[in-house]
């Protein structure tokens, strides 16, 4: 494993598909009761430039199950939110903790972090990627259907950071993948030159939902107005008016067809509620998957023979 996990883009499949198995192997201690305190003594610190429910949970929850502590920093509330250098704060807390999580705005603030820091920084979401969200679905999915090489994953809305995060893991694990955004939104084009570069699995991007949903083993989506995007709100429903998941779409992929949701959900926007109760045990299997996913993450970048 790599110090950091910053984005999907640096890992290889070997190192994803390992996660996964050591996070199946979590969610089974965890489910027997099986002690697996392997952090204990060690802290993780999680900085919150954004709003949260599941990532602070499961971060907070999941490092207390592996024996460990971790502590809530807003960015408003610290220093950063005065100006502190990243590149500071990395030294600072780099002399205290274990391991960093972080959520905020740009990409490069997290890579700047990883470079100062001499302890694990893990993206706990940027405008640029979700990966933690993304290793839960991918172990949701494999979860449900046993495998992923070989399956369809379709993504309808905006080209985001769960857009930009599904593609590189869909793929990466050997995935098909179609996606269906509306001219101006396509997900970025670093992520659309690493699909080019994919030759075991096909992706495919779409204007119309209906043409990326056909055969899909699975169907996700996201809001239409992202953190940090919410001004744009209107213009954006407008924008996103046909790539709904609904009904009419779902007939389209699979009889069996999985929905994935990253939550908070918005019904009658990005999904109806009648698509998004008919699939809520996945839709909350993946929710609760992010502390398994995440306490393989921590334990594989903080425990171990890592550090
Ligand atoms: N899916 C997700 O990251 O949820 P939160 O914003 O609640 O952390
Ligand atoms: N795309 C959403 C994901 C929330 C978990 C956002 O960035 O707000």
């Amino acid at each position: 494993m790599k110090k950091d996990l910053l984005k999907l883009l640096d890992l290889t499949r070997e190192e994803i598909v390992n996660i996964l198995n050591v996070a199946d192997q979590m969610k089974y201690n965890q489910k027997h009761g099986l002690n697996h305190a392997y952090l204990a003594g060690k802290t993780l610190a999680m900085i919150f430039e954004k709003n949260s429910t599941r990532t602070r949970v499961s971060f907070e929850t999941g490092m207390y199950q592996l024996g460990g502590h971790a502590l809530f920093l807003s960015g408003k509330e610290s220093q950063i939110g005065r100006g502190e250098p990243i590149a500071d704060t990395a030294r600072v807390l780099s002399r205290y903790c274990d391991g960093i999580m972080i959520r905020t705005y740009g990409q490069d603030e997290v890579e700047e972090l990883a470079r100062y820091a001499s302890i694990p920084v893990i993206n706990g979401l940027t405008d640029f990627s979700h990966p933690c969200q993304v290793l839960a679905d991918l172990m949701t999915v494999r979860e449900h259907k046993t495998r992923l090489e070989g399956l369809k994953l379709c993504f309808t809305g905006d080209g985001n950071n769960m857009a930009n995060s599904l593609i590189v893991g869909g793929l990466t694990c050997g995935m098909d993948v179609s996606v269906a955004c509306p001219e101006g939104y396509d997900p970025d084009p670093q992520v659309l030159d690493f699909a080019k570069t994919v030759t075991d699995a096909k992706f495919q991007l779409c204007r119309r939902p209906e043409e990326a949903a056909v055969d899909a083993d699975v169907v996700i989506t996201d809001v239409w107005a992202s953190m940090g995007q919410e001004e744009e709100k209107a213009q954006r429903e407008k924008a996103f008016a046909g790539y709904q998941v609904n009904e009419a779409l779902m007939a389209l992929a699979r009889p069996d067809a999985m929905v994935q949701h990253c939550l908070p959900a918005h019904r009658e926007e990005e999904i109806t509620a009648a698509v998004f109760e008919a699939h809520a045990e996945e839709i909350f299997d993946e929710a609760e998957n992010r502390l398994h996913a995440q306490k393989a993450v921590m334990y594989l970048l903080m425990g171990g023979e890592n550090r």
